[in-house]
């Protein structure tokens, strides 16, 4: 099968095509960031990020149809992200890939987001189900069970803040650029992270939840203290702070693999990570290390798979449609879609709740 796919969740406007369930080869993937609208707000703008998304999405739809040489008879269906992300961005892709659909003859595959970042490893690395995914992104904090295709658990999530997000408004109050967490990493290098000791919230407590908010406030009341802060402060408050962080990380990851030798005896533990905070170095070495520690296979899909992009959510249409008949025709773009909808009610439907 070859399978059109979109994505407009957030601030990457992006299409794909990708053939498989048996070849997994991605024949185009094409990214279109929008960080330079946005930076100047020191932050994504739903509204501009919409509109960004429409004007361009055409262009990039026809890029990486041109880039995979196909025309419309090679396609089979197209799959965009119908949730959970900015609603604006959301409706642009789903609807452009409504239209496509009907126009062309399509089957039409609506994607949750989080389900083509938890099955983009069966793609690059050929897994076989279960295994465990931590997904770390500026939206999104969790670790999921992924039982098979449509099959989620979710076993613990940020209670607060993403991790990525939590980056960002660290950067955001030592005055450094947006996106933080590359501009955090970098100065953390030349940081002595025992300067200051940061709390490592919830790790007191069972479960695989997780809480950033706080380490976030811990932190400003350390710069507000020592005001104007200096550049060596400035470093040594990431370092401390991307230390605390790669701590929870890793205990939780323990966690997380426990749980699933318990639940599964008999497979051997995986732990997949995707997200953008994937790409913090201090923090893939935590992860591997306690992955190491817990005898337990690491996977990373490469950066440009880890983060946004539409190739995953292509591969997760494929994966749809190989697990059976879809139409998606009467689906609506959503803002938030847990992967279980079950854990969810739990949590509530709070502004941060469901979504993270
Ligand atoms: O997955 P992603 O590209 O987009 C979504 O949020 O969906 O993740 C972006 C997030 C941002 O919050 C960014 O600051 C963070 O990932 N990030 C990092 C690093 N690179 C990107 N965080 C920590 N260290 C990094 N090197
Ligand atoms: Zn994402």
């Amino acid at each position: 099968m070859t399978v059109l796919g979109i994505e407009t969740s957030c601030d990457e406007t992006a299409a794909a095509v990708v053939r498989g369930p048996q070849a997994r080869k991605i024949l185009s993937n094409t990214i279109r960031s929008q960080i330079d609208e946005h930076t100047e707000f020191g932050g994504v703008v739903p509204e501009i990020a919409a509109r960004a998304h429409i004007e361009i999405l055409d262009r990039i739809v026809a890029e990486a149809m041109r880039e995979a040489d196909c025309g419309w008879d090679d396609i089979d269906a197209v799959a965009a992200t119908a949730g959970p992300g900015l609603i604006g961005g959301v409706i642009v892709g789903f609807m452009t890939a409504k239209a496509i659909a009907m126009a062309a003859g399509k089957t039409l595959i609506g994607v949750n987001h989080l389900e083509g970042h938890a099955l983009t490893a069966r793609l690059t690395d050929d897994l076989d189900f279960p295994f465990l995914l931590l997904l770390v992104s500026g939206g999104h904090s969790q670790f999921l069970l992924v039982r098979g295709v449509g099959d989620y658990e979710r076993l613990g999530t940020t209670i607060d803040d993403a991790i990525g997000e939590a980056f960002d408004k660290t950067a955001k109050l030592l005055g450094l650029p947006y996106p933080g967490g590359p501009h955090v990493e970098k100065m953390a290098l030349k940081g002595d992270a025992g300067r200051f000791r940061l709390p490592r919230p919830l790790l007191d407590r069972p479960g695989l939840d997780m809480s950033f908010a706080g380490l976030k406030t811990a932190l400003r009341t350390q710069a507000k203290k020592l005001e104007p802060v200096d550049d060596q402060t400035v470093a040594d408050l990431c370092a401390a702070f991307q230390l605390a962080v790669a701590d929870v990380l890793a205990a939780r990851t323990k966690s997380a693999l426990d749980l699933f030798r318990a639940r599964h005896p008999g497979t051997a533990p995986v732990i997949v990570v995707a997200g953008g905070v994937a790409a913090n170095q201090q923090i893939r070495k935590a992860l591997t290390a306690a992955a190491e520690d817990a005898g337990a296979r690491f996977v990373a899909p490469p950066m440009r798979l880890c983060t946004d992009n539409a190739a995953m959510i292509a591969w997760a249409g494929i994966e749809r449609l190989c697990a059976g008949p879809v139409d998606d025709m009467h689906l609506s773009p959503r803002p938030r879609w847990p992967l279980d909808s079950e854990r969810a009610g739990k949590l509530g439907a709070g502004k941060k709740g469901a979504k993270v």
